[in-house]
């Protein structure tokens, strides 16, 4: 069932009339530009055409009622700093209800349902275009659409950092929110300088590969690697690696740790991989953005150390198969590889990664293509 339709359905059948507003929020891929976004650096993603929706109605009171199709599961909380819910899929709605209380914006009470076909823990950013539907339904409700976007995009970070445990960066919410169709979006996360880009390479297609090795940065060792680049940067006497070099790595490699060495190495070396990709973007030279790609996936794999097995090998295939990018996309530790292939290699591609994966693994990786979509809106 479609899955505007599905909500609908189970919007009345739990709330009765009338029906809510419906909208929308997407995932987003990223070309290039991976754990720049905390280093105040350069990201290059854009949203694409699997969402989350949500039909929302106020009702009235100072309690918020929840229900999550894809969990099928509800849930109820007021909207106090102390009625924090028990789920934590509700806690992403409950910390956008509170970060724009916190700013001294409204939010009264409401009713919503709401479902997605973002495909979860795959890298794609299923907890921002949760975060980023109800920051963009919450500010039309409740606030006249006074929030300005960026705030919206800080509104959904802030829930990750206060009542999710991880302390991303900007990239993920900004992309759920400013997403465009057939751009992607250069954004500098230090200034929030962006400029859209038109991306419909001509002979190529975009595809994911998940490794279906889920992928959840809640607990995993996404914040310690901030951390290492945060102790590089303070070494050096910087407020983040953004201004930092190779020389000035060098400088001080005797007073870091290896391991911090190489976090910033990678770093250093990404942040110009983005302003080199969307340059030759530019003259349609798709083989230096596929070789960066690949640059890219070598960095997060050996010196970021954000990889695992099954992602080193679905990116092995893609070189042997000439495939003319690829490499692990978002915050790593599982979820999906982002491959650029030019059309005529496309099926061959595919086959050969999934028959491969599975006689290795015993399980089919799953394949999205992706067309770069509207980031939140009504509907
Ligand atoms: C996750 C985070 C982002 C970003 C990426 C890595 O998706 O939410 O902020 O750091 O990892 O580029």
């Amino acid at each position: 069932m479609k899955i505007e339709t599905e909500i609908r359905e189970q919007f009345k059948k739990t709330f009765g009339d009338p029906a809510g507003t419906m909208y929308a929020s997407a995932g987003r891929i990223n070309l290039i530009g991976e754990h720049t976004d905390y280093n105040g650096g350069f990201v290059f993603p854009g949203a694409i055409d699997k969402c989350i929706m949500a039909e929302i109605r106020p009702n009235g009171t100072d309690r918020v009622r929840l229900r999550s199709v894809d969990m099928d599961d509800s849930a109820e909380f007021g909207l106090e700093e102390s009625d924090k819910p028990e789920q934590m899929w509700a806690r992403y709605v409950f910390g956008v209800c509170r970060e724009i209380i916190k700013r001294g914006g409204r939010v009264g009470g409401f009713d919503a349902v709401f479902a997605g076909n973002v495909p979860l823990g795959a890298g794609l950013s299923s907890s921002a275009a949760l975060e980023s539907v109800f920051a963009f339904a919450l500010n039309d409700l409740f606030n006249d659409g006074r929030i300005d976007p960026f705030e919206l995009a800080r509104i959904g970070q802030s829930t990750e950092h206060n009542y999710c445990g991880v302390n991303c960066g900007i990239m993920d919410q900004f992309a759920s929110i400013f997403g465009r169709k057939n751009k992607l979006i250069r954004l500098d996360c230090r200034s929030m300088e962006h400029e859209y880009f038109p991306f419909e390479p001509e002979g190529y297609r975009l595809v994911l590969v998940d490794s279906v090795v889920k992928h959840e940065l809640v607990g995993s060792p996404y914040n310690r690697r901030r951390e290492s680049c945060e102790r590089v940067a303070a070494r050096l006497g910087l407020d983040c690696l953004r201004d930092a070099g190779y020389d000035d790595l060098e400088r001080v490699r005797g007073d870091i740790s290896d391991e911090d060495y190489s976090r910033a190495h990678f770093v250093i070396g990404e942040k110009q991989r983005v302003l080199d990709v969307c340059e030759a973007l530019g003259r349609g030279d798709y083989e230096t953005v596929g070789r960066c790609m690949y640059e890219t996936h070598e960095g997060l794999s050996k010196e970021y150390e954000v990889s695992c097995e099954e992602l080193d090998f679905l990116n092995d295939v893609a070189r042997k198969e000439g495939v003319t990018g690829s490499r692990i996309m978002g915050g790593g530790f599982g979820g999906c590889t982002i491959n650029l292939v030019k059309n005529e290699l496309y099926d061959k591609f595919i086959d050969a990664a999934v028959s491969k994966f599975e006689a290795r693994y015993g399980h089919k990786p799953k394949i999205y293509d992706v067309i770069i979509s509207d980031g939140a809106h009504k509907c």
